[in-house]
C-alpha cells in the first residue's frame, strides 16, 4: 500500500545535518539499502508503478537513482536505462546541461539505449529543487522517448521541485513538507 511505502521511506532514510556543507540536511539511504525486506518491497512498488504507467523501460539517475531504478526495471521485466553524470559513458551519447545553485552540471544517456517512441519511467531517490530530474526528463524526451512519469522515494516539497517538472506526472512515495 502507499501508506506502507511511505513508512518504509521514513524508516529507511537517515537525516544528516550539515552534510556535505553547513545548512544542508543530507538524506542518507544507506539504512534502507541494508534492509533487504524494505529494499525489496520498495523495488516492487516502483516496478508496479512502472507497469501501471505502461513503461517499456525504467531510467535511473546516477548514482542513487540507479539503486532503485535497476531492481524496479528487473522486477517489471523491462529495460534499465542509466542516466549518467557527464564523462562516464562512451560515445555516442546524448547530453543535457543544466544549472545548479552554483555552477552547472550535465547528464548523458547512451544513444543506443533510448528507443524512439519508448515509454520510460524516470526513477530517483530524492526530488529536491527538481533540476536534476527535469534535465533527465528533457534529455530522454530529446532522445525521442516518452516520459510517462517521474517516481521518487522522497519529495522535499518545500523546495518546489514538482513545479519545475511542468505537466509531467510526479509520484512521491513519501513527501516532506
Ligand atoms: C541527489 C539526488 C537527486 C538530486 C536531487 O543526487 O539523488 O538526483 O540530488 O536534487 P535536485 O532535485 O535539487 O536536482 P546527487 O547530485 O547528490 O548525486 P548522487 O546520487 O550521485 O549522490
Amino acid at each position: 500500500s502507499s501508506a506502507l511505502a511511505s513508512e518504509l521511506v521514513v524508516r529507511g532514510f537517515r537525516d544528516v545535518p550539515d552534510f556535505p556543507e553547513p545548512g544542508v540536511v543530507f538524506k542518507d539511504i544507506t539504512p534502507l539499502l541494508a534492509d533487504p525486506a524494505a529494499f525489496g518491497a520498495l523495488a516492487r512498488v516502483l516496478a508496479d508503478l512502472a507497469l501501471a504507467a505502461g513503461a517499456g523501460a525504467v531510467a535511473g539517475i546516477e548514482a542513487r537513482g540507479f539503486m532503485f531504478a535497476a531492481p524496479a526495471a528487473e522486477r517489471a521485466g523491462v529495460g534499465f536505462w542509466p542516466v549518467r553524470k557527464a564523462g562516464k559513458l562512451p560515445p555516442p551519447v546524448l547530453r543535457r546541461d543544466y544549472d545548479l545553485e552554483y555552477g552547472s552540471a550535465s547528464l548523458e544517456v547512451a544513444a543506443s539505449a533510448v528507443r524512439p517512441g519508448a515509454k520510460v519511467l524516470v526513477v530517483d531517490d530524492v526530488l529536491a529543487t527538481g533540476g536534476t530530474a527535469r534535465a533527465a526528463c528533457e534529455l530522454l524526451e530529446e532522445a525521442g522517448a516518452e516520459v510517462v512519469g517521474l517516481v521518487v522515494l522522497l519529495e522535499l516539497a518545500f523546495l518546489g521541485g514538482r513545479e519545475v517538472l511542468g505537466e509531467r506526472a510526479v509520484v512521491a512515495l513519501h513527501t516532506q513538507t
